[in-house]
């Protein structure tokens, strides 16, 4: 019997020693503690041992049990600081609901966008697009706005080097589409566009949507009919449009259009996008024959038509990236 305990003394020290995770160590309490395990055994076992004997073996034998308790309490405490959690308390529980991941949406400038290019698309305009870091010949110059020209004061702009501009309008696409397009062409070209301009209502980056449109015997009336389709469509039937004479270096005649919009605080005439009918000396620079061809072109401010539609009324809103505000649209 004696023999026994020390035998079990030495093995289940050494086994304590070499579990690794919680879960062994239970199984292994369970085998020598457990209302079956083997000291549970030997303890049960005294009864039918000569008294003067089993004094001595019971002390040995709790003395054992306590020292064995003891080593598995240090043990599990060791186990659980070092993380090993059992397999069993790792598993994942496959009858948990999911985390969903949270489910974003369009920026309301891009959704303003797209529903703009979608009625252009409809009404048989392609997409074109341009680079951001533009030439200033394309900027500028093909748009005839000579480099002494006022014109150039309108924006400020923001040089890469010289020669090169991040651009400060999408009118340069119009060029681009030309030099590689023979009429006739029908093109919108939505992108960024940029200039040294910070307030309420500017940021030095914004988003504008270029029109486009030559053929044999274009008039100001498919530009106005075309448009006010447009503004109607987007805005609302009845949505009253006004056409002001402006001047752009690159059409000829101009037009501001603004769209009464109504706000809480009563109507107001807000200018949208810039228009008329293509210039010559555009054509010039395209090499379409502008004794055959007119066309017209038109570029509108998309964060203007947004905060009209939104009712947002500082554009730095649409910048900010506060999901508090995103998260309306
Ligand atoms: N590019 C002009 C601007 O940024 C807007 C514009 C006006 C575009 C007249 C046009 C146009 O195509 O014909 O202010």
């Amino acid at each position: 019997m004696r023999q026994k305990l020390e035998e079990l003394r030495t093995n289940a020290l050494k086994e304590i020693d070499e579990v690794s995770d919680l879960s062994q160590l239970e199984a292994l309490r369970v085998r020598i503690l457990g209302r079956k395990g083997s000291l549970t055994e030997i303890l049960r076992g005294l009864g039918q041992i000569p008294l003067e004997e089993r004094r001595v073996l019971g002390q040995m034998a709790n003395e054992l049990k306590g020292v064995l308790q003891e080593a598995m309490d240090s043990k599990k405490k060791a186990l659980e600081a070092s993380g090993k959690a059992s397999a069993k308390e790792m598993a994942l529980d496959v009858t948990l609901p999911g985390r969903r991941p949270p489910k974003g949406h369009p920026h309301p400038v891009m959704q303003v966008a797209e529903e703009i290019v979608e009625i252009f698309a409809e009404l048989g305009f392609q997409v074109a697009s341009g680079p951001d870091v533009e030439l200033e010949y394309y900027n500028f110059d093909s748009l005839n706005t000579p480099k002494d020209h006022p014109a150039r004061d309108l924006h400020d702009t923001f040089f890469v080097k010289p020669g090169v501009v991040l651009r400060t309008q999408t009118s340069p696409v119009q060029m681009r589409v030309m030099e590689k397009t023979p009429p006739p062409v029908a093109i919108v070209a939505p992108g960024r566009v940029y200039r040294v301009d910070a307030d309420a209502t500017h940021s030095p980056m914004f988003y504008q949507i270029e029109g486009l449109l030559v053929d044999k015997g274009v008039s100001f009336a498919d530009l106005k009919g075309t448009l006010i389709y447009f503004l109607r469509r987007f805005f609302g039937k009845g949505t009253k449009v006004r056409f002001r004479p402006h001047y752009f270096p690159f059409t000829e005649p101009s037009a501001e259009v603004d769209v009464l919009w109504k706000t809480d605080k009563g109507e107001k005439w807000l200018e949208i996008l810039g228009c008329g009918m293509v210039h010559p000396e555009v054509f010039k620079y395209a090499k379409y024959d502008y004794e055959k061809y007119t066309g017209y072109a038109f570029g509108m401010g998309v964060d203007r038509i947004a905060m009209a539609r939104y009712s947002i009324n500082s554009i730095h809103y649409l910048y900010e990236n506060d999901l508090r505000f995103l998260e309306q649209f």
